[in-house]
């Protein structure tokens, strides 16, 4: 027989409700055999009953009394409780310390402490207060955890470091009956000569330049400069940028705006109020940058915030003449990449999580393992995700919300009510669209990787991804176990 001591009498209540709407597999006792006010259950697993003790009670028939001051645990937000002196008077508990998660302060742990109350991110960061920790959104050309670092150093088309072979075109512009040849290679910066820039082919209606960087860079920003073709000033006066990781998929850089949506107050009032319209909503637009204005001044314009991406493509939106332009590209190299994502901080909200199913101790629905409890080090009675069966089509989910630089990942076991379980081992599978996934291969490229797992109900255990994936949605999959499926985890990388 199995017990729950630390059981609150609103725990009580709620189970109560869930119990009678809900048909659970555990049902009320005939007779109540349970002491000092314990709920008794029936049927549930093995056993004949089971007692679900009030607060500070315990044993299977909830008749012993429970010792000791962190009995239950009278610290907070998964604060640990060390009882300083084990001796209990009467009904007045010993003393107790509460060893509080980064982040939470106070004799209970219950004052979460403003992590960015001592202004953490510099140049003009703006702060955001996690669960022990911060981030920072940097404004352009800052980047780092703390909006630290300047990332301006030029990438190398006036320089050269771009190579002539990692610019392509729509198309090419060909002077005097084709001798000309206006091509990308010569889009760099303060190019000289008589054909000294990239030009579009008149009749090409969506013009569009493109560098290759040949690997992942953060860019934060771009100069451009238009130039003079027998005398007459050509250049793009607004483009947009899109970019790409593979040279396949691309994305065009966008801006975030609010929107009032208009109603008609008279009769559309109820339609407008029911789709919540009429309150401002967030948008997004494509972003248009405004560029050149004459053959030779240079415009400089920076992302914000800044993008990472292997291929960078100018979209001229309006030209004067022609589409011609000479450039250069703001940026810097990705640096260290292995920030907690937010797992346990809660950066990754709730609602950013799934799974393929969840486990229900004893079929009842207030213990239920759920997705949005695998945050590693969380505590309390069912502290991590558990799967609802056995086998390797199961699966956790994380919607990171847009595209990230993955490059790890920690995970931890727990104990159902004593039980230690764990995910010994496990594959990996990201994924832009949640849709099509690609599983983590190992080094060599060809089988699919299993990643070594925990090997007890706490430790943490890290594994690497090499290299790094980019992506939106990241899935654990299961592989072995110990007992039941059962994982907290965080995921390491950053924001490029
Ligand atoms: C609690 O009940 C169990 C059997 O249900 C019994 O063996 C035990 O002695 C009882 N303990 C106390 C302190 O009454
Ligand atoms: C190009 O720019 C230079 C310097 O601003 C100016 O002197 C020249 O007249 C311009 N040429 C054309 C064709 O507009
Ligand atoms: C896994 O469980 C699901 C649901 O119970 C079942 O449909 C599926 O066949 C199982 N797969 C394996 C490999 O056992
Ligand atoms: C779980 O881990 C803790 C700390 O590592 C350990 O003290 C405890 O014995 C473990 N529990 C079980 C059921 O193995």
């Amino acid at each position: 027989m199995r017990y729950m001591g630390n059981f609150t009498f609103l725990h009580l209540a709620i189970f109560g409700v869930l119990l009678s709407i809900c048909s659970v597999k555990g049902n009320y006792c005939e007779v109540n055999l349970c002491d000092n006010g314990g709920t008794c259950v029936m049927a549930v697993g093995d056993d004949p009953f089971i007692c679900i003790c009030s607060d500070g009670f315990a044993g299977d028939t909830c008749n012993l009394t429970e010792t000791g001051p962190c009995s239950p645990n009278p610290c907070r937000n998964d604060g640990s409780c060390e009882a300083i002196s084990p001796t209990r008077r009467g009904d007045v508990f010993g003393e107790y310390l509460c060893r509080c998660q980064p982040g939470f302060d106070g004799a209970h742990c219950q004052i979460n402490v403003n992590d960015c109350a001592n202004q953490p991110c510099k140049n003009k960061g703006v702060c955001r207060d996690l669960d022990g920790d911060y981030t920072c959104q940097c404004p352009s050309p800052y980047v780092g955890k703390q909006c630290h670092l300047r990332c301006t150093a030029l990438l190398g088309m006036e320089g050269g470091g771009i190579l002539a072979s990692q610019l392509s075109a729509s198309s090419i512009h060909y002077g005097v009956m084709g001798l000309q040849s206006w091509g990308p290679g010569l889009a760099r910066l303060n190019n000289q000569g008589i054909v000294n820039a990239w030009t579009s082919a008149a009749d090409d209606r969506n013009p569009w330049i493109e560098v290759n960087m040949g690997k992942k860079m953060r860019m934060s920003g771009i100069i451009t400069q238009g130039a003079s073709r027998m005398g007459t000033a050509e250049y793009i006066k607004a483009f947009k940028i899109a970019t790409s990781f593979d040279g396949s998929s691309y994305s065009i850089l966008r801006v975030e705006g609010m929107r009032h949506d208009k109603c008609d107050v008279q009769w559309a009032w109820l339609k407008c109020r029911s789709r919540k319209s009429r309150l401002p909503a967030m948008f997004t637009t494509s972003r248009v940058f405004v560029a050149n204005i004459d053959n030779e001044s240079t415009k400089t314009n920076l992302f914000e915030p800044p993008v990472v991406a292997q291929y960078i493509r100018v979209i001229p939106v309006v030209c004067r003449k022609a589409c011609t332009l000479r450039m250069e590209l703001v940026g810097c190299e990705l640096n260290g990449c292995s920030e907690p994502m937010g797992m346990k901080s809660r950066l990754v909200s709730d609602g950013q999580l799934t799974a393929s199913s969840a486990h229900r101790t004893w079929g009842i629905d207030s213990f239920t393992w759920h997705p949005q409890f695998a945050r590693l080090d969380k505590q309390g009675k069912t502290n991590a995700w558990a799967a609802a069966t056995h086998n390797r089509s199961e699966w956790i989910q994380v919607d990171l919300e847009k595209t990230k630089r993955i490059t790890g990942i920690i995970t931890q076991g727990a104990k159902d009510f004593g039980v230690m379980q764990f995910v010994s081992m496990f594959k990996v599978a990201y994924s832009d669209d949640g849709q099509i996934w690609t599983v983590v291969k190992e080094q060599n490229g060809f089988k699919e990787q299993i990643f070594l797992g925990n090997v007890d109900n706490n430790s943490h255990k890290k594994n690497l991804f090499e290299p790094a994936f980019y992506a939106r949605y990241v899935r654990v999959v299961p592989w072995e176990w110990h007992e039941r499926i059962t994982l907290r985890m965080e995921l390491l990388g950053c924001d490029d």
